[in-house]
């Protein structure tokens, strides 16, 4: 389902008018669709069917509150990746024994903050991990549930800063070093091993990759039982891509079933999708401020910049640009750009839209690493975040002030 669509000759987010809503709320803005993220959870969840499972969202797509809370209330787990993302679950009602912890750098604190929690697992990345992991759940006389995340050296055939699992990244260990790996951990007092954990990119629209991994990651199963090492699950990452222009990512279904295809029995698989449940179900609103077109390009300068939406910018990244309310006037190509003092500072080049000042453009696509990346640069305070829910919007992340940017800064005595 796509909760974006023009009626009366203007843009709806369900069944509301984005128009009021930019009035209602400014602009630049962020918009959510709730039926959009509930549909895309609730797909991957139907998917797996009688088999034993938890789709565990990538907080950091968009770690909102409300966003959680709704994915919360769905039955969904979470794979988070800091101290940070692990109280923003707690607190939007996420169920503790649902929740994964990635990510190569986690601190003592967090690990301890987890272990209180009772977390689901820890995904280990790395042997001095495992060791200082161990450490801590022994100063606080428990047992950490961990797998080890793996690198199992596939070509997620995506943009390189989004390809993970290759031996040139710095995600997880070596497959072929892991047996040695889940040793040491089946030794330590502290360690209670559970599962094999591996991601290995985002974005990806085949599904080759994602069944090449999972069989390096069965043989692997094979090895451990080999060594009496049980295993209780396998966690398969995230990483399904979206539609952003013309890619043809496989259903939430298909990615499913060729997963399920190759697991054994009933072995609890774990996914962590974050993009495929949050892009579409979002929108980046801007405003334009003013036209100028010059001999050589015709800028639009809008609202919002590269410090909302740093996709463009940093991958080149392709999201499309559609008018809130269409006009009948003649197209002409535009580059839309935002006031940031960068000449990366696009959120689209070269689109085709006839545009006065003062109109409304909306970035589709932008319900994943949109707000979750956004920044002060250039002090402008980020944008607002709203939640449509039916006929019904609510404002879930108030727009930020100058006071809330300055709030942690002094001068000198
Ligand atoms: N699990 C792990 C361990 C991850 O590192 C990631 C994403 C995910 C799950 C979720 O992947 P997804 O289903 O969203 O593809 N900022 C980039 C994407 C970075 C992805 C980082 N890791 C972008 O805007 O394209």
């Amino acid at each position: 389902m796509d909760p974006f669509s023009y009626r009366d000759g203007t843009l709806f987010a369900e069944e509301m008018p984005v128009a009021q809503l930019a009035e209602r709320f400014g602009t630049p803005l962020y918009l959510y669709s709730r039926a959009a993220l509930e549909d895309r959870y609730n797909a991957f969840d139907e998917a797996f069917g009688d088999h034993p499972h938890r789709v565990c969202y990538a907080v950091k797509a968009n770690s909102n509150l409300a966003v959680l809370n709704v994915l919360a209330r769905c039955g969904a787990g979470f794979d988070i990746v800091s101290g940070g993302e692990l109280e923003r679950v707690l607190r939007a009602g996420g169920d503790p024994d649902k929740i994964v912890f990635s990510g190569v750098g986690k601190t003592a604190e967090e690990m301890a903050a987890a272990l209180k929690a009772g977390i689901h697992c820890f995904n280990v990345e790395s042997a001095a991990e495992l060791e200082l992991l161990n450490l801590v759940a022994g100063e606080l006389d428990t047992t950490a549930p961990i797998s080890i995340r793996v690198n199992p050296d596939v070509d997620a055939q995506t943009h390189p800063y989004i390809s993970t699992g290759l031996k040139e990244n710095k995600f997880g260990v070596d497959i072929q070093k892991a047996p040695a790996l889940y040793q040491r951990a089946a030794e330590l007092p502290h360690i209670a091993v559970r599962g094999i954990d591996c991601h290995i990119g985002s974005q990806l629209t085949r599904l080759d990759p994602f069944e090449d991994a999972l069989e390096r990651v069965l043989k692997l199963l094979g090895e451990l039982q080999d060594l009496g090492i049980e295993i209780h699950h396998l966690d398969l990452g995230g990483g399904l891509g979206v539609t952003y222009r013309d890619e043809t990512p496989p259903p939430a279904s298909d990615y499913v079933a060729a997963l399920l295809k190759h697991i054994p029995g009933e072995l609890p698989v774990h996914i962590e999708p974050g993009r495929s449940i949050a892009a579409n179900a979002g929108l980046f609103l801007t405003q334009v401020l003013f036209l100028k077109p010059t001999e050589h390009r015709n800028f639009a300068v809008v609202d919002g910049a590269m410090n909302d939406l740093i996709r463009p910018s940093l991958y080149a990244a392709w999201q499309d640009i559609v008018p809130v309310t269409p006009h009948e006037a003649d197209c002409r190509d535009w580059d839309i750009v935002g006031p940031v003092c960068e000449t990366g500072d696009f959120l689209g080049k070269d689109r085709a839209l006839a545009l006065e000042p003062g109109d409304l453009l909306a970035v589709r696509s932008a319900g994943a690493y949109g707000f979750a990346m956004a920044s002060n640069y250039n002090s402008r305070n980020r944008p607002a975040e709203v939640m449509v829910d039916g006929d019904q919007a609510f404002l879930v992340r108030a727009r930020e002030t100058l006071e809330d940017q300055l709030r942690l800064e002094t001068l000198l005595p």
